[in-house]
């Protein structure tokens, strides 16, 4: 007979337990009526009855029948009764895992049913599934269709972030982009309107225009970039924020050196608007697809391998020798497996591109123990807001299924404020997430200041290391180390892995042999021109990397041919001559830019957009506006005191000087060539170019 056992086959698991169900419910049922009950021969039900007794799941007695005959009666033993419902989880969790997966196959997302009995009995609460905010297969496709009749938004990449963690429950218990009641619950406190602990706002920011389109109540498409339909929002709430506020609470100053300040009053829409979402399909990323998992898809992972403990580590920067060894001690510590966890949505401009940062944590991952470590990547669009970001990431990550997370020193920390402080204490995150912690649901371990010891040759906790006046300690900071990359020195073995060192020098070459852009600006006639020929003729001299020039006059006919000079048509074309040199500089070649670029906000937009790729020095033209209108070469200026050519820069135009150019040449009484010269002693002073 068999019992429930592992050797057990499904067939025997099934015959048993019909048989301990049919014995409890017609306890004295000949065994006539038992065998046909049960669909068996009366041999077949003798031997299992035998079996079940030899297994001590039920007991006999006899009774004496009707017609003096000997019959018997059958009772379960307590270890029958167990068995019998060891028998029924198990049948409900095998239809349960068959659902989660026909689900699964019909709808591209897991399930969020989990039958209350599996919650409370067989999972740990971090191990179940979590619900997300999808329909089903069949009701996305139905609302594909009829949200191509709604108003869409198209979503920011950041909204794209934010929208896909919503809708896989990353971001759970919230349902949507924030309301009003909502926003200002979790601005002002931490909470939500119903009191539960949310620290960021995540919220819908459109344009005025795009507001006025939209009524409270109505539906609108949540589109991302190419126009793919994600989601659908039902509005409820339509607010005007109060940012200057939302900076101050969250980020802890309005101070446009915060990345996050900045991109809320340059970059967001002036309206919030909030609501459900409804999901209908994830955003798709054609990078590293099987190292993207959904919080459910990381729960059912730690199930499937049994892991009960997981401590997360949170990371936007490359692995190094010191973070491998805090992580595994961390692991150590509290007894748990390890997730290294990596942002991969956005990070801090600036940051190391997340295409290079993946393939070195893959190197690094072979350096764990096997089976201790895995690496999954998390499409979040930090806002490096230090404290807050902190509890933000152990919400994440208990979402994810972890039971711990590394807060290290400065978490999430954005760098200098515009005074040149730090906007957050060191320990600032560690403190406010202690406080939180219970609440979190996600215990935090604390980083370790990992340095290296060079006489025993191995990286200890700076703060317990007691005999510091007797050994040599090293550390080579992120600044040091970028340096060393830019100038293509030596990176020790002691610090990172050969692996990890060859993959950022692949992305990151020496300066000498990165991209970057010249941008010079001036008056019309200052010279611009004439210094940027001879400049790209010296470059091409020396060779190495291509050059193209983007002159003011040609970059007019080919590329702006329909603007004029307003403010706004002057900014659209410098904004285009930066894209395009961003562009470049992002390729490795040379940019030089020759417009006149009159306002410094245009200006600094560019300096942005090309310093995320390689080195931006702007050359100041500073020629005065008497000197170009007296050598007016191109009889402009005559005809903009004459009234003929209106909006003239320096006549009937502003020009806003450049204050702290990389370079600012005179070119009254100054040979061509000799100006040429300043800007290429410039750029080799910038480590731009150098001796072969
Ligand atoms: S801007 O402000 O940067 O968009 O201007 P830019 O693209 O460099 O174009 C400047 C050239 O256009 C000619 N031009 C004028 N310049 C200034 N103001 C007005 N109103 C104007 N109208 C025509 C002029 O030849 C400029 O060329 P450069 O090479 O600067 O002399």
């Amino acid at each position: 007979m068999p019992s429930l056992s592992a050797s057990s086959t499904l067939r025997e698991d099934d015959q048993l337990f019909r048989l301990l169900r049919q014995l409890e419910q017609a306890p004295e049922a000949s065994q006539r009526v038992t065998a046909e009950a049960l669909g068996v021969s009366l041999g077949t039900l003798n031997s299992q009855l035998r079996a079940a007794q030899n297994a001590g799941l039920i007991v006999v007695s006899n009774r004496p029948g009707p017609d003096r005959r000997q019959r018997f009666a059958y009772a379960l033993t307590p270890e029958g009764t167990s068995v019998k419902n060891r028998l029924i989880d198990a049948f409900l969790a095998r239809k349960f895992t068959e659902y989660a997966a026909l689900y699964a196959e019909l709808t591209g997302s897991a399930s969020d049913f989990v039958p209350i009995k599996y919650r409370s009995n067989l999972m740990q609460s971090n191990l179940a599934p979590i619900p997300e905010l999808y329909v089903s297969y069949e009701s996305s496709l139905k609302l594909k269709t009829e949200a191509a009749e709604l108003t869409s938004h198209d979503l920011t990449p950041r909204q794209v972030c934010d929208l896909e963690l919503l809708m896989n429950g990353g971001f759970y218990p919230l349902k949507g982009f924030l309301g009003e009641d909502d926003y200002n619950g979790v601005v002002e406190n931490m909470r939500m309107a119903d009191g539960q602990l949310w620290p960021m706002p995540i919220t819908l920011d459109v344009s005025e225009d795009f507001a006025a389109k939209v009524e409270e109540g109505q539906d609108i498409a949540l589109r991302d970039q190419e126009g793919v339909i994600l989601a659908t929002m039902t509005v409820t709430d339509k607010y005007i924020p109060n940012k200057a506020k939302e900076a101050e609470n969250v980020f802890g100053a309005d101070d446009l050196a915060h990345p996050a300040v900045n991109y809320l009053h340059n970059t967001a829409g002036k309206v919030y608007l909030g609501g459900p979402v409804t999901g209908i399909q994830q955003p798709v990323h054609y990078d590293f697809r099987a190292r993207r998992d959904t919080p459910n898809e990381l729960r059912s992972y730690f199930r499937k391998l049994g892991w009960r403990k997981i401590v997360a580590f949170q990371t936007r920067n490359p692995l190094h020798r010191a973070h491998q060894e805090l992580t595994f001690r961390a692991a150590k510590e509290a007894q748990a497996n390890l997730l290294i966890h990596p942002v991969v949505g956005l990070t801090k401009p600036g940051d190391v591109d997340h295409f290079t940062r993946v393939r070195c944590y893959e190197a690094v991952l072979d350096k764990y123990p096997a089976s201790t470590t895995t690496m999954s990547l998390l499409n979040l669009a930090m806002r490096m807001a230090g404290p807050r970001e902190a509890v933000w990431h152990g919400l994440i990550r208990k979402n994810h299924g972890c039971t711990h997370m590394i807060v290290g020193r400065d978490h999430a920390g954005p760098g200098k404020n515009s005074a040149g402080e730090d906007f957050y204490g060191p320990y600032d995150a560690q403190e406010l997430f202690r406080t939180h912690q219970a609440e979190i649901g996600c215990e935090m371990v604390d980083f370790k200041h990992m340095v290296y010891v060079q006489e025993r040759a191995q990286y200890e906790p700076a703060d317990e290391i007691e005999d510091k006046d007797n050994v040599t300690i090293l550390n080579i900071s992120g600044t040091e180390l970028r340096r060393r990359l830019a100038e293509g020195l030596e990176i020790p073995e002691w610090f990172s892995f050969p692996e990890v060192v060859k993959e950022l020098r692949r992305t990151k070459p020496p300066r000498s042999k990165q991209g970057f852009t010249v941008f010079f600006t001036g008056f019309s006639g200052s010279g611009k021109s004439t210094i940027a020929n001879a400049l790209m003729v010296k470059l091409m001299e020396m060779g190495g990397r291509p050059v193209t020039l983007l002159d003011g006059d040609v970059v007019r006919k080919h590329l702006s041919s329909e603007l004029g000079f307003s403010k706004e048509h002057r900014d659209i074309n410098i904004k285009r001559i930066g894209y395009v040199a961003s562009e470049i500089t992002k390729n490795g070649g040379i940019a030089i830019c020759a417009p006149i670029a009159p306002y410094t906000a245009t200006r600094r937009a560019v300096r942005e957009m090309i310093e995320e790729y390689g080195a931006f020095c702007e050359v100041h033209v500073a020629t005065s506006i008497e000197e170009c209108e007296k050598r007016d070469r191109k009889g402009l200026y005559k005809l903009a005191r004459e009234g003929k050519i209106k909006e003239f820069t320096g006549i009937s135009d502003p020009y806003e000087e450049p204050q702290t150019p990389e370079l600012r040449v005179e070119t009254e009484n100054v040979e061509v060539d000799n100006c040429a010269h300043q800007v290429i002693l410039k750029l080799e002073s910038m480590g731009l170019i150098a001796g072969s």
